[in-house]
């Protein structure tokens, strides 16, 4: 759900609103941000309302994808938003950003660490990254994935909070933070979100990390 100017907001599938105070999040005031994933542009408008001077958001082609770039440019336009939309994917960032958000978007990938290497590579600040987590594993003392996690063809790896943090360190960062297991909470429009079709009503984790 994105908040518009007239006090109305989009019917989004997940309602991100609460989980945004959840965040450990660096100072974004005049910085360059890059929000990799962003479907709708949830995270990008955030970064802009927490002062951002530039976002860049990057998403990659899918008829998922198509719908959501739509709603992005829609509320884009009635945000008076700057944020850049490019068709790229994570593997293939380039430039200089002093904060990268991901938000549930490593979930999603075959190479989870080589995607946190490329983003560290183009940051000179601070990675604040996002994902859903796996609460039974998380239970277990070491850091754990487990594979297809939700048995069909979107998500590669589902980490436990301690899997979730190695796999950031594996990749060059150092953590400074990392929240609690958190709460997704579904919105208005979930009945035609992958959530709700999928079953993926879930827990995420939060970090923040510094290159
Ligand atoms: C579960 S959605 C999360 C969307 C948004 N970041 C959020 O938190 O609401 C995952 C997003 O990652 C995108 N994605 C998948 N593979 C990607 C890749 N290789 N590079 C960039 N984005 C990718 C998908 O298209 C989708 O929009």
């Amino acid at each position: 759900m994105i908040d518009l100017p007239d006090g109305r907001s989009t019917p989004g599938g997940w309602d991100l609103r609460q989980t945004t105070d959840e965040l450990p999040w660096p100072d974004v005031t005049g910085k360059r941000c890059l929000d990799v994933g962003t479907a709708d542009g949830f995270w990008a408008f955030e970064l802009e309302r927490r002062g951002a001077a530039e976002v860049v958001a990057i998403d990659v082609p899918s008829p998922f994808q198509q719908k959501a770039r739509a709603r992005f440019e829609l509320a884009c336009e009635l945000r008076g938003s700057k944020a850049i939309y490019e068709e790229r994917s994570v593997y293939d960032v380039d430039g200089e950003f002093d904060v990268v958000f991901m938000g549930f978007v490593l979930q999603m990938l075959a190479d989870p660490i080589g995607a946190l290497q490329v983003v560290h590579r183009a940051c000179r600040g601070h990675l604040v990254l996002l994902d859903t987590v796996s609460v039974p594993l998380s239970l277990l003392p070491s850091p754990l994935a487990r594979l297809d996690a939700r048995r069909h063809a979107f998500e590669y790896f589902v980490f436990n909070r301690r899997g979730l943090r190695k796999a950031v360190e594996l990749a060059g960062w150092t953590v400074q933070a990392q929240t609690r297991i958190l709460r997704d909470r579904p919105g208005p429009g979930a009945s035609n979100s992958w959530g709700h079709r999928l079953g993926l009503l879930g827990r995420s984790c939060a970090l923040r990390a510094s290159v």
